[in-house]
């Protein structure tokens, strides 16, 4: 899984201005005629946002730029999944690590209320136990892990390239607005070019050759 793994000197990339005003109006005007039944639901409790995952403009974006994805990050990579998040008034990111598909993740801020920072450790060494993942988990939040913390606070157009899946990340409850409070992001995620097969943990048994890994509970339902 070395392939994964992040350069422990990565820093995080800023892109002022990555979209123009056209193409930043021309993506509103895509979040604005997704049909209201493709919105989903299930982290409106957890994160304060409406999403879409890999809605066809969107993708087709995020496969455009992959060359330029590419030279920030340093390897070449090929998009994984996307996402659209539409987060409103109750708006929040608990600390976190993403999964291997989230290698990198390029964020775009299509347009907010307010710049909304995001905070970043530095590139982690990945714990080798889950007791060991929710120990550091805790330190990070208590602010006692050791890592370096950067926030960055995007303004509409921007976007940054972080490692999702070695950078521990989060965003604070978003602050309140004057008027309507919200911050709508794009989420593009892409993996090292090769690994589409090798990042599904349900092709593990196969690839590994240990048929012990088909039985543990969701591992085809993981990505
Ligand atoms: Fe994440």
């Amino acid at each position: 899984m070395t392939v994964f793994k992040t350069d422990p000197a990565y820093e995080v990339k800023y892109v002022p201005g990555f979209l123009d005003e056209d193409l930043r109006a021309s993506i509103k005007q895509a979040v604005t005629a997704i049909p209201r039944d493709k919105l989903e639901f299930h982290e409106l409790e957890k994160f304060g946002r409406l999403v879409v995952h890999d809605w066809p403009p969107f993708t087709a974006l995020q496969s455009e730029i992959t060359g330029m994805v590419s030279e920030l990050a340093g390897e070449p990579l090929e998009p994984c999944y996307n996402f659209l998040s539409l987060y409103a008034r109750r708006g929040v990111c608990e600390t976190h690590l993403d999964t291997p598909s989230a290698k990198w993740t390029f964020d775009i801020c299509i347009d907010q209320s307010e710049p909304w920072p995001i905070s970043f450790t530095s590139i982690i060494d990945w714990p080798e136990t889950g007791e060991a993942l929710v120990d550091q988990w805790q330190a990070v939040k208590e602010g006692r892990s050791g890592h370096a913390i950067r926030a960055m606070a995007l303004e509409a157009g921007d976007a940054l390239l972080f490692s999702g899946a070695s950078q521990w990340h989060w965003r604070e409850p978003i602050a309140p607005a004057k008027g309507r409070t919200f911050c709508d992001l794009l989420f593009f995620h892409y993996i090292p070019a090769g690994t589409s097969e090798l990042v599904q943990p349900r092709n593990w048994a196969r690839l590994f050759d240990v048929p012990e890994l088909a039985a543990i509970k969701g591992i085809e339902l993981a990505v």
